[in-house]
């Protein structure tokens, strides 16, 4: 595997970090998934408008690049048709203090600094390719199994909820109890109780013609997938709606679904054992599969990710 690591594209063995990346350190950094559809990068600017955002709001200068033809270069290198490309930048090799807050150093302490400072604090930029997620025929036609996760989604009051961070320990430890526990995805509740997003993916459910998912103001991430999803779904009959949901009304509705930019468009079949008996295969969840499957086909030929 050919990994891109600030300006160099090099094999996987011989991309190295500092050991003193703020990333690996603080998980101070951020991170894209960036779908790949035959030989293309499908929706790159969102992406990029998304890692932009997120950047201004943890404070981390990004640095000006040409992305769409680093992706490339990354995608051709490893000759990926349909895969996944994670962007991960970090703030790069430093130490909790700032070199402006940091007091005079003398001594060891001296040594030390001077030995950080020559790594200087330059932002890390790591490309490489990965799998799509490993979804069976019948779970993209019938459904995925949830597990309502005992750990709660971190209130967006102390946490940049919307940054896609390298805080990713809370999604990690959601999806590990899911899958224990013979389920494909963990379901996140806000620390209120209410219905917030899953381990890796966001959440919608549909109920009389309406699509409903969380609020960005319960902290999910602003998916790439979802903000598709809700562009397309007025187009197809359905009105849309964000706001807080209890569980119990996730658990009324006729049909329920996930998004990702790896998954697409998933249906969830159980939830801890409740299922959805509306959801057939001419439900919403499949009228809206193949209209995004034809959106990431037109998308991919468009090569620059145009807007919708
Ligand atoms: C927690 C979480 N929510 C939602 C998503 C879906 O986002 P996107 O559609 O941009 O891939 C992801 C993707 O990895 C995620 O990790």
């Amino acid at each position: 595997m050919w990994v891109y690591l600030n300006d160099r594209i090099v094999q996987a063995e011989r991309a190295r970090i500092s050991v003193f990346d703020r990333g690996f350190l603080y998980g101070d950094g951020l991170f894209e998934t960036v779908r790949i559809h035959d030989g293309r990068p499908v929706w790159l600017d969102r992406h990029l408008e998304r890692l932009a955002r997120s950047c201004r709001q943890i404070r981390l200068p990004l640095p000006e690049k040409q992305w769409p033809v680093i992706f490339q270069k990354v995608i051709d290198k490893n000759r990926v048709d349909d895969a996944l490309i994670r962007l991960t930048v970090s703030r790069g090799p430093g130490t909790p203090q700032t070199r402006e807050s940091a007091t005079p150093a003398a001594g060891a302490g001296a040594i030390l600094r001077s030995a950080q400072d020559r790594l200087q604090s330059t932002t890390t930029i790591v490309l490489f390719p990965r799998p799509l997620p490993h979804v069976t025929p019948s779970q993209r036609r019938k459904g995925v199994k949830l597990a309502l996760a005992t750990g709660r989604r971190p209130s967006p009051r102390s946490y940049p909820a919307q940054a896609k961070t390298l805080n990713y320990l809370h999604n990690l430890l959601a999806k590990r109890e899911a899958e224990e526990r013979g389920a494909f995805e963990g379901l996140m509740l806000t620390t209120g109780g209410h219905v917030a997003e899953c381990s890796m993916s966001n959440l919608f459910f549909i109920r009389d013609k309406t699509l409903y998912t969380p609020s960005l103001a319960c902290g999910v991430l602003p998916g790439i997938t979802r903000g598709v999803v809700l562009k397309v779904a007025p187009t197809l009959g359905l009105q849309t709606r964000e706001g807080r949901y209890r569980p119990e009304v996730l658990y009324e509705a006729d049909e329920c679904f996930l998004t990702s930019s790896g998954l697409g468009i998933l249906p969830v079949h159980t939830i801890d054992g409740r299922s959805f008996p509306k959801q057939t295969a001419r439900s919403w969840v499949a009228v809206l599969q193949t209209r995004y499957e034809h959106l990431l086909r037109a998308q991919s030929r468009s090569c620059r990710g145009r807007s919708l």
